[in-house]
């Protein structure tokens, strides 16, 4: 049984193979199948010259989704997806498919998640979820290379480690319990037994928040490094998202053409050195008072919306053109080629409405952000919309992070955590910092956060035997997924997604 992506190895030469029907349209005794099988998609003809009247039927009553066997000859055509087309001379039917709820007409995306366990088998989730692999294996390899050790921390926790407030609680025999929200705490601890390690596992955050950006199950990557500070941190994180981003530009060129990604915006990540600013200065930005390349954020994201409302403008035009050439009666082809195009362009137009309606927002946001708090999403967007690179912003006010953020030995106010944003709006992928080593500053945090005592035992014994300076960092998959693949949203980055608002299927 040959595989679709194998089909290059095989040209004019009869084979079998195995799958489902995508999608089938019939044209003067030609029946044109689209199959998929996991590994790829691959048009496949049946042609009534060819084939018996059997089976020449048996392909006129395909419905989409039907499984198959079919034999055939490997022909190349370069039109093709894949580059491959399959001359089918026989066909056994192996499951049949009636009323499949997906069709090629838009659904709403509500029924597209009610149907997520059917929805996973279009080409555009199959894309995204191909890139997610190999983000999966580039992440696993750079580590490897890198001589860290995998491990794994517990998904059960006594305690927060993140903030008490997006705790999903669970039971553990008759202790009360809690799903992780890191697995950094006892990262630190086989940090301290294995140098350099990372953890690569679920965690959870009881988020109400409905963004695009909020999953309330999430994996995340955790290296966490002995004898690392916040600046051998941030060099390690910039070597890492280099790293990822390369191997999976190299890797999933197909699967990017799919979604039409512009892969043009990650030229400058592989080589370009990643800006790094202080807290500060990413507030300066924010709030219209640092320049880069001669420009305030204000002055580029006023220049945006003009920019914006041109292409509505030249849209419209368009649109106007289109539909006087139709009223003129056109035949039915070109008909229809106007209209797809007329459609595209209203779809585009709406993008760019909501686009142009969110930047005043932004801009009046940015212009009344409080020195001492988070950046929200329209912050991050405003710093990212100055670089075409991902941004680190390093230095926070400490008591916006967590308990065990290392105070600045220089100014007491500040934590050296690093965020790192990435470009076109997509937010923090990146979130860490040196940990904390003084046992004093810790004992008081841990009050100061309300946190049990008792349950850190464990973790302050990590400051009381050979404490070291060390750092680390957690990268949010789902995020980075949804920045590679240009997704709109994050839940489609991760086979069954789980936000608020969504436990089923
Ligand atoms: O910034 P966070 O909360 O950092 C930590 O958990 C640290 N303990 C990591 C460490 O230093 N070892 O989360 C890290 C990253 C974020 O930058 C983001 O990419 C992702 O995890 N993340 C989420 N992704 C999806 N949905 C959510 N609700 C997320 N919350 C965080
Ligand atoms: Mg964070």
């Amino acid at each position: 049984m040959i595989q679709i992506k194998d089909f290059k190895n095989y040209e004019e030469k009869v084979i079998e193979t195995q799958g489902w029907v995508t999608n089938r349209r019939s044209s003067k005794g030609l029946e044109f199948l689209i199959l998929r099988d996991g590994s790829g998609f691959a048009q496949c003809i049946v042609s009534k010259d060819d084939v018996s009247d059997d089976v020449f039927n048996v392909a006129g009553r395909l419905t989409q989704e039907s499984s198959v066997k079919l034999k055939g000859k490997v022909v190349k055509d370069e039109k093709q997806i894949g580059g491959f087309e399959l001359h089918v001379s026989e066909i056994k039917l192996i499951g049949t498919s009636v009323d499949y709820p997906i069709t090629n007409k838009e659904h709403g995306i509500e029924f597209l998640m009610d149907n997520r366990h059917l929805w996973l088998r279009s080409k555009r989730q199959w894309a995204v979820l191909k890139i997610r692999n190999r983000l999966i294996y580039a992440i696993n390899n750079f580590f490897q290379k890198e001589g860290f050790v995998q491990t794994d921390s517990p998904i059960f926790t006594p305690n927060a480690a993140e903030g008490s407030t997006t705790l999903f609680s669970s039971k553990f025999y008759d202790d009360d319990a809690y799903l992780a929200q890191t697995g950094q705490l006892y990262g630190e601890a086989m940090a301290m037994a294995m140098g350099k390690i990372y953890t690569f596992g679920p965690t959870f955050r009881a988020e109400k928040s409905k963004t695009r950006r909020h999953l309330s199950e999430f994996w995340m990557i955790e290296p966490e490094m002995a004898f690392y500070d916040n600046d051998m941190n941030m060099d390690l994180i910039e070597k890492f998202i280099k790293y990822i981003v390369k191997d999976v530009l190299e890797n999933c060129e197909t699967q990017l053409e799919m979604l039409n990604r512009d892969i043009t915006v990650f030229k400058n990540i592989i080589s370009e050195k990643f800006p790094r600013l202080t807290y500060d200065e990413a507030v300066e930005i924010i709030k219209g008072k640092k320049k880069i390349n001669g420009k305030t954020s204000i002055e580029v994201l006023e220049n945006d919306l003009i920019q914006i409302k041109n292409k509505i403008e030249d849209c419209n035009t368009e649109i106007t053109e289109k539909e006087k050439i139709i009223a003129g009666g056109v035949k039915k082809g070109k008909r229809n080629f106007l209209q797809n195009r007329i459609d595209t362009l209203k779809n585009d137009i709406r993008k760019l409405e909501i686009k142009a309606s969110n930047i005043p927002k932004w801009i009046e946001s940015a212009a009344n952000f409080e020195y001492g708090n988070d950046f929200g999403g329209s912050d991050e967007t405003v710093i990212t919309r100055m670089f075409d690179v991902p941004v680190m912003v390093y230095n926070w006010p400490h008591q916006i992070k967590a308990f065990y953020m290392k105070r600045d030995n220089e100014n007491p106010e500040l934590a050296k955590g690093v965020d790192v944003l990435a470009p076109e709006g997509y937010g923090e992928i990146v979130g860490g910092g040196e940990r904390e080593t003084d046992l004093n500053l810790l004992l008081s945090k841990i009050e100061e956060h309300n946190l049990p005592m008792k349950e850190f035992e464990w973790y302050l014994d990590l400051r009381k035997y050979g404490s070291v300076p060390h750092a680390g960092f957690g990268l949010g998959l789902e995020r980075t997924v949804a920045w590679i693949c240009g997704t709109q949203h994050i839940r489609e980055t991760i086979p069954f997604p789980r936000y608020y608002g969504r436990l089923r299927p």
